[in-house]
């Protein structure tokens, strides 16, 4: 079949919106009729060239990179599962995990699917059933955003990527579950541990950041901080449980200072942009005795230095930990999130700032780079 999608042919370009020919799924694969995709910063690294692997190392795993169809926070319907495929059936709606779960690894069967063996193909982009691709463009195979592609109208994906959900969750919403809302939710209820009475900071409030605060708000956290340069950030952080704000991690430091009374921040969890190692020691600055630094953001492929104080995170027992996906599982906790909003716990529409076509997806990438954006979502029209 033929379908729009967006594809980044090289790095430091733009989204080409463009038809794309996609073939029907091989064992184990699923074709999906897509009602939404935010727009996540990931997909942004991708094209700055922050997660481009380079051409050497390309070689030497035998991938191709680019081009690739951007996304991976997208929920849709099944229209077509592949022979083998248990489970699933046309007419079940999905959102898809950004990292596969097989549930048979060892990290799988042991309760960590967020780090399941399939996710080593994430940056590889083809099909994790065969390594082939289903989707091609200008007489050329694609790659596909950890594996799903979710900047289309359709895609194939296999059916490790894909979690069933119940048909009466508004897919829209349900799409930002597949990426921001778990990884920041995760990142203060799982990674940080937030307890009851905690002081948490949370540095960067965007899609994932914002899920970080009412994760650590539902958790039962004292104190919640955040952290954004851009005032409207700090103003919705309000809305999602936040009790204070400030524009950098200097200011914040002195504010957790006079809010804890000297005894610092038990979590700090970073989910800014952009990652970068001299952010550490000022996180673990503002950390307490026996506290933890959650890293959520993704920094540069290259990033090696980080600043800290070795002396300090030993005498102060202080932790930093990184976090894929929230360290959660997407069997479990892709259902359960979507369960508490349906009771009202957990707030998505408040997250989808604007929405566009998928003609219009540069336009939404520009709006995340200039902070007026929670979240962007495409939102596919399949009457035309
Ligand atoms: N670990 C994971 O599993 C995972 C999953 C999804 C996204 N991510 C990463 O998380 C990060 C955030 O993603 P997002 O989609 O929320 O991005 P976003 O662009 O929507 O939000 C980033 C926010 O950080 C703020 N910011 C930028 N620099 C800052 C600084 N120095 N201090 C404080 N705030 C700052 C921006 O104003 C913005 O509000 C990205 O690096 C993304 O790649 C990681
Ligand atoms: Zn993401
Ligand atoms: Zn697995």
């Amino acid at each position: 079949m033929k379908m729009k999608a967006a594809v980044l042919w090289e790095p430091k370009t733009e989204w080409s919106v463009e038809e794309v020919e996609l073939d029907p799924p091989k064992a184990g694969e699923v074709l999906v009729k897509l009602v939404g995709s935010g727009l996540c910063h990931s997909d942004e690294h991708l094209l700055t060239g922050d997660l481009a692997l380079a051409e050497e190392t390309q070689q030497e795993l035998g991938i191709q990179q680019f081009p690739v169809i951007g996304g991976h926070e997208g929920a849709g319907e099944v229209l077509e599962v592949g022979p083998g495929v248990t489970g699933l059936a046309p007419g079940d709606h999905v959102v898809f995990g950004f990292i596969p779960s097989c549930g048979q690894c060892p990290k799988c069967s042991t309760g960590h699917q967020n780090l399941c063996d399939l996710g080593a193909y994430l940056l590889a982009g083809r099909q994790v059933t065969d390594f082939t691709s289903r989707h091609h463009a200008r007489g050329q195979d694609l790659g596909l955003m950890c594996c799903i592609g979710t900047f289309g109208e359709h895609t194939v994906a296999a059916a490790a990527s894909c979690i069933k959900i119940d048909n009466d969750i508004p897919l829209d919403k349900a799409a930002l579950v597949g990426c921001g809302v778990t990884t920041g939710w995760g990142s203060a209820v799982y990674a940080a541990d937030v307890q009851p009475g905690e002081t948490v900071v949370v540095v960067g409030c965007g899609g994932v950041g914002m899920n970080a605060v009412q994760g650590a708000a539902m958790a039962g956290a004292r104190h919640v901080i955040a952290v954004d340069p851009v005032e409207f950030k700090q103003e919705q952080a309000q809305i999602f449980g936040a009790t204070h704000s400030s524009a950098s991690l200097e200011e914040a430091l002195a504010l957790v200072g006079d809010v804890t009374w000297g005894t610092m921040a038990d979590k700090v969890i970073l989910t800014m942009g952009v990652a970068q190692g001299e952010y550490i020691q000022p996180a673990l600055a503002m950390t307490a005795k026996g506290g933890r630094v959650v890293q959520t953001a993704v920094a540069p492929f290259t990033v090696e230095s980080v600043s800290m104080n070795l002396f300090e995170l030993t005498m102060y027992e202080k932790q930093l930990v990184g976090s894929i996906f929230g360290s959660a599982n997407p069997r479990r906790d892709i259902p359960r999130l979507l369960r508490l909003y349906q009771e009202g716990q957990l707030k998505l529409d408040e997250l989808v700032t604007r929405t566009y076509a998928i003609e219009d997806i540069n336009e939404g990438y520009q709006h995340m780079r200039d902070g007026t954006n929670i979240r962007g979502m495409v939102i596919y029209d399949h009457a035309n």
